[in-house]
């Protein structure tokens, strides 16, 4: 039986009900599909496609052509559950008309249903300006990988008391620009606990401990699709690397030794 469609309507309904938020990523249509028919709320094609999708070091070379081609791709695999797609970096800091410009295009021909953007009040006004103009916008706090070079690494946010007070302040501002909710990746859990408590809109925690209203990983991550080290806060719920090697591994010696195509597999 088919799911209704997922809209933020339901999402911010189910942080006042208490019921936690599912989010995942996704950067083609097959693994889209497969998250969508397991019952997920919500689909990130998120610009991590970058590095575990097309190889990249970082975040940062990712393009729009990139993102609308992972984001069409996934969508295309979708039938219930909410997509969002990121913006990737420079494409919406330059200027608000390039930046909504680039939203709408993630919306009208990447199929997404919202775009996600990293930073704080300094994007209030275009999370504004793209809220008001239909485009439903998901913030990004903490560790914010596009400012990897800014940042020194890859290393939790807001571990001291004024670091603190700016997420929460960050946090407040973003949420009365309009953005519909607010992803929180690597920050202490005590912090995410009091940022969730004092909004009204749904965080997504990734790193963030059990308090947020929902949660999200890298898909590769939690597959075990990847030969990088995963952060603490990744559970592998599968290694499917070597399930994958393994078997290409029995192909190949299959193929060599002359077992396959066996009868079975070949037309008469
Ligand atoms: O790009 C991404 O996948 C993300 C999530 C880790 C939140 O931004």
């Amino acid at each position: 039986m088919s799911r209704k469609k997922v809209t933020i309507a339901e999402l911010q309904e189910k942080k006042q009900k208490k019921q936690k938020i599912t989010m995942l990523t996704a950067y083609d249509y097959p693994t889209a599909r497969l998250l969508d028919q397991a019952g997920i709320d919500t689909v990130l094609v998120g610009d991590s496609g970058g590095m575990v999708a097309l190889g990249y070091e970082s975040t940062v070379p990712v393009t729009m052509e990139e993102m609308l081609f992972m984001s069409k791709a996934a969508a295309r695999g979708i039938e219930s559950a909410f997509l969002i797609a990121d913006m990737p970096f420079m494409s919406y800091q330059v200027s608000a008309k390039e930046a909504l410009a680039n939203a709408g295009r993630l919306l009208k021909e990447g199929n997404a249903q919202a775009v996600k953007l990293e930073g704080g009040r300094e994007h209030a006004d275009i999370v504004y300006k793209m809220t008001y103009a239909g485009i439903p916008v998901m913030a990004h706090l903490g560790l914010t990988p596009q400012s990897v070079n800014q940042l020194g690494g890859y290393k939790v946010q807001g571990k001291n008391e004024d670091a603190a007070k700016n997420i929460i302040r960050d946090a407040k501002i973003l949420e009365e620009a309009g953005a519909f909710s607010l992803v929180l990746e690597c920050v202490p859990q005590t912090l995410a606990k009091e940022i969730s408590a004092s909004l009204t809109i749904p965080t997504i925690g990734i790193g963030a401990g059990n308090d947020c209203d929902g949660q999200v990983l890298v898909i590769n991550d939690m597959l075990g699709i990847t030969d990088r080290a995963v952060p603490k806060f990744v559970k592998q719920y599968a290694l499917m690397k070597n399930e994958i090697k393994n078997a290409v591994k029995s192909y190949i010696s299959e193929v060599k030794a002359g077992a396959f195509p066996d009868e079975g597999h070949s037309y008469k």
